[in-house]
């Protein structure tokens, strides 16, 4: 890389309809890893990250709140800024799309294309998915082929971009730049989306209000993809009557990196070069897509209601280590699972006990044996082929990282690191300096010093290649090591010696305390007591099914075993929680709490003594509940077994002839007897998914 280059990254802009989640916690690590790696480098780096605020999803969020949509909005794009100032993210830039600004440089992006002549106006009837705010070629009444939520038919003028211009030179684009969409799995799918042949596309909106106005034509306000995407570029000047901003867009633009979750690939890699062609601007160099966060094996996001959210392990264990996790747990750029388990494992085994023990132990002996000071390798004669060794692999991995990192390969490059933190702490352990110690004797005296300058070297090499992924701690081990300020270490020229001798250590102490007995507990219940708080002061959140307890302990349950269930059960209060009206009817946040989720039957037999009782176990997704369901004179066992079925997940346990009963099946009750018919769907539909 050319010293003193600039590099801009983007994180998506992420929607302020529900708060943020370490699924909107990943994507914001990774870009401030990737960038912290940059200014280390030391390119002029801009990272962007921000909130996308508009649109009818936006709208509605607001409106079910109670709210307006301004405060709605200042509320949750407030809690994301804090929440990164709370973990440390990087950022240059923090772009909200209701900022003026941005909204000046949509319309000037708007005119640009319009007068360039792909905008025209026309009419748009079909249907409409305002949860992925994805216009849906198809019939009505079918569902959105990304989300399976229902499709809204609408009926409205609207300006078209004509998309289906661009259909050769996009496929000419990722022809002459493979890496344009990164990896090639997204590559291929995005050129096969492209080949399948691209209509234009509607770009306004007339039913919607919350948006940005069409300049010269005000009924109507843009799509909110369109004023999504030109974020990337109004937040660094475009559009600005400002000449430090201008300069600023001339300096950075084109992106280096968009870096979007697998679900948002065609609004980057397809309509947002088109819009950028139309507009005669250059294009970002490349679009790098990652996988999705799983917990109970479905993807982290709040309809799903099950997420975790990053200030419960922030409290527990603190930013570097959810960093650490994410970015040594997950292959980036496939799906990866996130489980407190697997989170307090290697935080204990990798932070706490490998990288925690060399550092203390190195750095403790050198204080108390070479009074703070890095001792002077000892003259040749007494060197061992286990110093080479050490100083030959450090080399090595100094530079396999670098090639693993600028490649994306993150769980690779910490595992190499690794491989020298573990070959360190083997050294030491084969050369047991505490023996040494001991020996007054100067031979004993000059292998001492050489053992711990190669470890502390060692050290010196690990910390500075693990900077941008746990800043805090590096931050504090280079301090400890004497070295000042680690972010303006210049990472390309680190290499094997440059240790200084003599050089005087900080104060030693402990990086990284083990986790204490009951973390993983103490995060479940924070989960739960969060998700419950919510439940009941925003719509449409859910309490997470199996969380606070362990699997097989339905969330309600949970909530009262933690003494929470008289929080989410409470009577409803304030603007936003109004009880039942006068005619029965309830708010949408009542609704909100009945948790519908859809089950499979995996085994039936009936209750002896009871004609109109089954036991059922039915699997739910995140966990197999033990039902009973008064369902016997309609329904065999035979013939239940299989089929998917609409369950109430988070009621109250209850027993029906001694059997403990966990939610209960929806049917209607049809007839004078009552006889009941099982709601099912039309379409084939996921285990455990939730029924809004
Ligand atoms: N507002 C749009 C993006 C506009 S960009 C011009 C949007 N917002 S979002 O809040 O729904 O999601 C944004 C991003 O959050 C995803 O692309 C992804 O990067 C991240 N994630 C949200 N949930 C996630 C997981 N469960 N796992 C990994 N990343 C996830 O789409």
């Amino acid at each position: 890389m050319e010293k003193g280059a600039k590099f801009y990254i983007t994180t998506p802009i992420y929607y302020v309809n529900a708060r943020p989640h370490i699924g909107h916690a990943y994507t914001t690590i990774v870009c401030d890893v990737v960038a912290r790696r940059q200014r280390m480098l030391g390119s002029d780096t801009f990272f962007l990250t921000g909130t996308d605020e508009h649109g009818q999803k936006i709208e509605r969020s607001a409106a079910a709140a109670g709210k307006s949509p301004k405060q709605w909005t200042d509320a949750v794009a407030g809690e994301y800024r804090a929440l990164w100032d709370r973990m440390g993210i990087s950022y240059d830039g923090f772009i909200r799309t209701t900022d003026e600004r941005h909204a000046e440089g949509v319309q000037q992006l708007f005119r640009q294309i319009r007068d360039n002549g792909y905008i025209y106006k026309g009419s748009y009837t079909g249907q409409y998915c305002v949860f992925d705010e994805l216009y849906v070629d198809a019939p009505p009444g079918a569902p959105c082929p990304d989300c399976g939520r229902p499709t809204e038919t609408i009926s409205e003028e609207n300006y078209y971009f004509k998309l289906s211009e661009f259909q050769d030179k996009l496929l000419k684009l990722y022809e002459d730049t493979p890496d344009f969409v990164w990896p090639e799995t997204r590559r291929n799918e995005v050129i096969a989306f492209v080949r399948s042949g691209l209509k234009d596309l509607s770009i306004s909106r007339t039913s919607v209000r919350w948006g940005i106005p069409v300049p010269d034509d005000p009924k109507h306000v843009l799509y909110v993809w369109f004023d999504a995407d030109a974020n990337y570029i109004t937040a660094i000047g475009y559009g600005s009557d400002d000449s430090n901003l201008q300069k600023r867009f001339e300096r950075y633009w084109p992106a280096d990196v968009h870096m979007v979750g697998k679900e948002i690939v065609r609004f980057h890699a397809v309509y947002w070069p088109a819009f950028l062609m139309a507009a005669g601007l250059p294009l970002p160099k490349q679009v790098v897509v990652h996988g999705w966060l799983l917990f109970e094996q479905d993807k982290m996001s709040k309809s799903r209601g099950n997420i975790v959210r990053s200030e419960t392990v922030l409290d527990v264990l603190g930013s570097d280590a959810l960093r650490y996790f994410l970015l040594r747990e997950v292959v980036f750029g496939q799906d990866g699972s996130f489980s407190f388990d697997a989170l307090v494992q290697r935080y204990n085994a990798d932070l706490a006990n490998d990288l925690g023990n060399l550092s203390s132990r190195t750095l403790s002996m050198i204080a108390r044996y070479f009074r703070e000071q890095i001792p002077y390798p000892s003259p040749k004669a007494s060197r061992t082929s286990g110093d080479d060794a050490i100083a030959e692999l450090a080399t090595e991995v100094i530079k396999s990282t670098n090639e693993l990192f600028a490649s994306y390969q993150f769980s690779r490059a910490l595992e190499n690191v690794w491989s020298l933190v573990s070959g360190v702490n083997k050294y030491i352990v084969e050369n047991e300096p505490w023996q040494l110690g001991e020996h007054k004797d100067e031979a004993s005296l000059a292998r001492l010093a050489t053992v711990l300058y190669t470890s502390a070297e060692a050290l010196r090499i690990i910390t500075a290649l693990l900077h941008p992924v746990l800043p805090s701690a590096t931050s504090r081990i280079w301090q400890q090591l004497g070295l000042g300020d680690i972010a303006k270490f210049p990472l390309n020229e680190l290499k094997w010696g440059q240790l200084g001798l003599g050089t005087k250590l900080g104060k030693v102490e402990p990086v990284f305390p083990r986790a204490e007995k009951n973390a993983i507990e103490r995060m479940q219940q924070a989960e739960l007591e969060r998700a419950s708080a919510a439940a009941s002061s925003a719509p449409a959140q859910s309490i997470p099914a199996g969380l606070g307890a362990k699997a097989g302990q339905p969330a309600t349950q949970a909530a009262a075993a933690t003494g929470t269930a008289e929080k989410s059960a409470a009577p409803v209060q304030g603007a936003t929680q109004a009880a039942p009206a006068a005619d029965g009817r309830i708010s949408i946040d009542d609704f909100a709490k009945v948790e519908l989720r859809v089950g499979q039957v995996k085994t039936a037999e009936r209750v002896k003594g009871a004609d109109k009782l089954l036991k059922l176990e039915v699997d739910i997704g995140s966990e197999v509940r033990t039902i009973v369901a008064g369902i016997a004179e309609k329904y065999s066992p035979e013939k239940i077994i299989g089929m998917k079925v609409v369950i109430v997940a988070n009621l109250q346990p209850r027993k029906l002839r001694g059997i403990e009963s966990n939610g209960m099946i929806v049917a209607a009750s049809i007839g004078e007897k009552g006889l009941p018919v099982l709601a099912s769907f039309l379409e084939d539909v996921p285990i455990g998914a939730r029924l809004k």
